[in-house]
């Protein structure tokens, strides 16, 4: 059985969907905090908090777990400068409960969500795993503190782990059943489709004057799918090759804020206004992948494009509307 970690939430739940479809036995453990229960697409559901340690103890006592796949973080890069102290105890301290409760019954295979965030302003495009890394906030320091950990708990305890560090997932399930649900919805996607939704609103394009073609931020945006994807070859490495490692997950091709307004609408066929304003803080011009890493190691290539990437959160955030609407 495959223990997940934040299974309830975005990408977390993806990734149960696909294991499940794949064959392997899962159970979910999420306090719920930003995860959804309706989410949870098959396997067990054990709601429970990693700051509790019986519980997690509970967990692994009760379930025949091989794996675990670590989710369960807050992945606010704002928040966290401005209250680092949720960060650290929630991305940093409440991993070591689970670490060493995978230690204590003798669970040796891991494949953790880390960050593009990890690198901090780009020297060089695409980034490879070897560009310096140099968080600019407490989340990505979160991230990369745990890889470190992690890296110490190989050598030591011979726990094998994968860190996967995921440029910007976005997207939603083909099937319908599930996507993004994050309140407040800080991501841009998703904001650019509910200014489409919905006439009132304007999207805010945040900077016009970084150094880009045409002035607006550049980012890798990766299918959720493709993620889920990549969860299961990290996984299926770790049985095979019994060695830890990194690797970046996007596309290669990055898609500026203003070039995924145009996108969105014409996708939607519906336009809204969009409102220059004032850069958001930390956000770093460019990030585009290297994805040959995890190509060699896991034999993972990205197969959804951008196109794919908006029909699918445009179909899932129109059902959410409707939704909402019928509260
Ligand atoms: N943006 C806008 N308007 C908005 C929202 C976003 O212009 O209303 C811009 C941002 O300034 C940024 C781009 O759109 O340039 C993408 O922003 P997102 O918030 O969608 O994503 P980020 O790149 O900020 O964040 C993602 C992940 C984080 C991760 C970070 C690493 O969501 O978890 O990449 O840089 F830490």
């Amino acid at each position: 059985m495959i223990l997940i970690v934040g299974g309830a939430g975005y990408i977390g739940s993806h990734t149960n969907k696909l294991l499940r479809e794949r064959g392997y036995r899962t159970a979910v453990f999420d306090n719920l905090v930003h995860g959804h229960r309706e989410f949870v697409k098959g396997g067990g559901f054990i709601q429970g908090d990693l700051s509790d340690r019986e519980q997690v103890r509970l967990c692994f006592a009760g379930n025949p777990i091989e794996a675990v796949m670590h989710f369960g973080a807050f992945a606010y890069v704002g928040e966290s400068v401005a209250d680092p102290a949720k960060y650290y105890r929630n991305n940093v301290a409440n991993t070591l409960t689970l670490l060493e409760t995978m230690q204590e019954f003798g669970v040796k295979h891991l494949v953790f969500s880390s960050s593009c965030a990890v690198y901090g302003h780009a020297e060089a495009i695409p980034l490879t795993e070897e560009h310096p890394l140099r968080p600019l906030s407490p989340y990505g320091r979160s991230k990369l503190m745990i890889e470190e950990i992690l890296a110490d708990y190989d050598r030591a305890y011979g726990m094998k782990s994968m860190s996967l560090r995921y440029f910007n997932a976005a997207g939603a399930d083909a099937g319908g059943e599930i996507g993004e649900r994050h309140l407040p919805e800080t991501h841009l996607i998703p904001l650019a489709i509910q200014a489409a939704l919905d006439r009132r609103r304007s999207l805010v394009i945040h900077g016009t004057d970084y150094p880009t073609p045409d002035g607006t931020c550049i980012r890798d945006y990766i299918h959720v799918t493709d993620l889920a994807e990549a969860h299961c070859k990290a996984l299926e490495y770790l049985k095979r090759t019994g060695q830890s490692g990194f690797c970046n997950l996007g596309t290669g091709k990055g898609a500026s804020v203003k070039e995924i307004a145009t996108l969105v609408r014409e996708i939607s066929g519906k336009d809204f206004p969009s409102a220059e304003a004032e850069p958001r803080p930390g956000d770093p011009p460019v990030l585009v992948a290297d994805y040959r890493k995890a190509q060699e190691l896991l034999g993972w290539r990205p197969e959804r494009d951008m196109g794919e990437i908006i029909l699918t959160a445009w179909a899932w955030h129109s059902k959410e509307r409707d939704r909402e609407e019928n509260i």
